[in-house]
């Protein structure tokens, strides 16, 4: 079978440049040590995660592959469990030799894991912002694009990001958002990047973590179905996303948009966590598997790449796909060159 290498593989010591992202709780040890046996890059998103959690699940995630496995340690203080130091602690702790950053800047957090002698990544959202990742020591960074799902960093689309962020460093570059398949992949790397980043892509398997009706939806979703906004602000207040069109999300369009305080159904609580925990309607946590109540409501992360992803297989078909279908974009585009 043919096979893609580039720099980011060497970096990362991955078999092909691909990367699970961090999807918050929907990135399982069991996603994770999936892609990573596909020689990918399998990634457990920590800071939904206290100390004991992160621990455990990376020794869940690593005893089940012998692959490459990081950590996602999400460096806004108003986001997570656990202060950005403290999570990161905690995965160093638990022996991640691969960690990935984001929504902050990485300055001194990227030392941090030099020292324990592993490699750093830092998501950025702009050329200035891979500069400043770099200048801080980060080893790769990731180019999001405004177009990804998730909690989005970036207002520049990943067409026009990628070639600027891939001129202005000379580490490796992972384009994130909007690649779903191998094409995604051939443009990326034909883009100036050295990998490419999947987050919604990854929501559509069986060891994601998500809710079944999570998965379905994002699998029939089209490319124009997902609304960017800073709607679902309980927990992580003022950081736009980009998610589904849900209900939620028309009701509160229907209503002329109001802001925080002044929203339909404010304070309602729609669902209860696994442990019990209740959920209300503008709460950040998304749909994972074992919520119960109204799963509809809650926040369905995912990009326009949602358009590409048609249906849920596992982690291993992703990989293999994707890697087979850049394979033969490339070579299609290669059969249009006459020289
Ligand atoms: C469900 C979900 C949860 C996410 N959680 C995180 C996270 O914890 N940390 C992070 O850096 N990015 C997170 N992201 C953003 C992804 O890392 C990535 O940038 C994005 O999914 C790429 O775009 P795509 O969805 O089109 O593949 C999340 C995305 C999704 C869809």
């Amino acid at each position: 079978m043919a096979r893609i290498e580039t720099p980011l593989c060497d970096a990362l010591g991955i078999d092909c440049p691909i990367v699970q992202a961090p999807i918050g709780s929907a990135s399982t040890p069991e996603l994770a040590a999936a892609v990573a046996d596909a020689g990918a890059l399998g990634t457990l998103a920590m800071s939904w995660r206290d100390g004991d959690e992160i621990r455990e699940c990376y020794a869940d995630a690593t005893a089940q592959t012998d692959g490459v496995v990081a950590a996602n340690v999400v460096l806004d203080e108003d986001a997570g469990v656990l202060p950005p130091g403290e999570c990161l602690a905690a995965c160093l702790d638990a022996g991640a030799e691969v960690v990935s950053f984001s929504f902050g800047d990485p300055e001194g957090y990227v030392e941090r894991v030099h020292e324990a002698g592993g490699t750093a990544l830092a998501t950025v959202g702009s050329a200035e912002a891979a500069r400043e990742a770099v200048a801080a020591g980060a080893d790769a960074v990731v180019a999001q694009g405004w177009e990804a799902g998730g909690h989005v960093q970036s207002d520049v689309a990943s067409m026009a990001l990628l070639p600027r962020v891939a001129d202005a460093v000379d580490v490796p570059v992972v384009a994130a958002g909007g690649v779903s398949d191998g094409r995604g992949l051939a443009a990326a790397l034909a883009l100036g990047a050295d990998g490419a980043w999947l987050g919604t892509r990854f929501v559509a398997t069986p060891e994601s973590g998500a809710h079944e009706r999570y998965r379905e939806a994002v699998s029939g979703a089209d490319e124009t179905d997902t609304a960017y906004t800073d709607l679902f602000d309980g927990g992580w207040p003022g950081q736009p996303h980009r998610v589904l069109e849900t209900e939620t999300v028309e009701r509160w369009r229907e209503a002329g948009e109001p802001d925080t305080g002044e929203r339909p159904g404010e304070g309602e609580t729609v669902a209860r966590t696994p442990d019990g925990d209740p959920v209300e309607r503008y709460d950040d946590l998304p749909p994972v598997a074992g919520v119960d109540g109204d799963v509809s409501a809650l926040p369905h992360y995912a990009g326009q790449s949602a358009g590409g992803t048609d249906e849920v297989v596992d982690a291993e078909t992703v990989v293999e796909r994707v890697v087979a279908d850049a394979v033969a974009a490339v070579d299609e585009v290669g059969s249009l060159v006459s020289l």
